[in-house]
């Protein structure tokens, strides 16, 4: 089978696209005739031997996308050949063929095409996550979402408006704040600029925050008994917390890390169904996404590296 891969970390040029083995599937597992995979900013991290990365000569990058059962295992249950199916936490992904545990296999209801599932798959898990584990807002309260118009940003901010939530937020350009604006989002600040914080700091119920290095800002954004949700570092480390001044003003600070919240197949059948009925019902809609085929990987590796990309980014084998 056709694979992107490499053989030592490094910058876009180590990728390479080649012929390398289909894998043999045991006996809990289907194979997956990859459709469309997606690729994500932890993949650049691993690539350049910064994060977690499963052992495999030569590396193969990605755990997320959607295609095709063209095999079942044994002991598999739950999917049938022929069905479409999504993953999010499986390794190996930038390949043609991909070995997916039955548990981590999720089918796909009518309305949901590969195409979308690989493009909300992990962004739609992990904004589910945020909002329904951890933010757990009420209508009419009043949140703050940095890098709104990222993957996650962007379906994040139309779960919580369409489940009554008050939506603010921050991006770089005008183009992303007329996104956000048109999801419903109440107003959106310059993401590189702060003379606006005093104006609405000590506001928000919670500030969800996963650029890291805004973690004050979002810290001041927040009134007494609010929270920041901390989920992520695309702009840079945060600075270091002193609980003993977030217990002076009541403020609290939860994270979390999606793999948590995906422990059993269970797990992700309810979560899954409820990120795919906004999209189901109409109200989340997302940018296109930008397609690169897996022989493209490298391109693909340096258009999401330059940070100018709205929508997800797919390879397709
Ligand atoms: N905890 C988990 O389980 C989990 C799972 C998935 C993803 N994540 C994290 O979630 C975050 C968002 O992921 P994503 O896939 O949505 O990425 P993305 O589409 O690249 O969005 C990241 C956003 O961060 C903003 N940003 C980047 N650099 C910035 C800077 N210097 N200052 C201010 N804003 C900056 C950008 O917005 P502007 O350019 O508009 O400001 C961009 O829209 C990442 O940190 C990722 O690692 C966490």
């Amino acid at each position: 089978m056709k694979a992107l891969y490499f053989e030592q970390f490094g910058g876009s040029e180590v990728l390479q696209y080649g012929e390398l083995p289909q894998p043999k599937i045991g006996k809990n597992d289907v194979l997956v005739k990859v459709a469309y995979i997606g690729l994500n900013f932890a993949d650049i991290y691993r690539r350049r031997g910064e994060y977690h990365i499963e052992k495999h000569a030569p590396y193969i990058n990605g755990y997320e996308g959607a295609g095709v059962v063209v095999e079942i295992g044994a002991d598999v249950t739950k999917q049938k050949v022929g069905e479409t199916v999504l993953f999010v936490d499986v390794p190996f992904a930038n390949a043609e063929y991909v070995a997916v545990p039955s548990d981590q296999a999720i089918q796909l209801p009518a309305g949901i095409d590969s195409k979308l599932a690989a493009s909300i798959g992990l962004q739609g898990m992990t904004a589910d996550f945020l909002a329904h584990d951890l933010g757990k807002n009420h209508p009419d309260e009043k949140v703050f979402i940095t890098g709104i118009s990222g993957g996650v940003g962007q379906i994040l901010s139309q779960m919580l408006v369409a489940d009554g939530i008050e939506v603010y937020g921050s991006a770089s350009s005008a183009e992303k704040r007329a996104l956000a604006l048109s999801h419903g989002v109440k107003e959106v600040y310059p993401s590189r600029e702060n003379a606006w914080v005093e104006t609405i700091e000590g506001q928000f119920a919670t500030a969800y925050d996963g650029v890291g290095l805004t973690l004050q800002q979002s810290l001041d954004l927040i009134k007494h008994r609010g929270k920041v949700v901390f989920f992520g570092m695309a702009g840079g480390d945060p600075i270091k917390i002193d609980p003993v001044a977030l217990m002076s003003e009541s403020k609290s600070l939860l994270t979390g890390d999606l793999w948590d919240y995906l422990i059993s197949y269970d797990e992700r059948k309810t979560r899954s169904e409820r990120l795919f009925s906004y999209f189901t019902k109409g109200q989340i809609q997302i940018s296109e996404p930008t397609i690169f085929s897996l022989s493209e990987g490298k391109q693909a590796h340096e258009y999401l590296e330059t940070g100018k990309s709205i929508g997800k980014v797919l390879l397709k084998p």
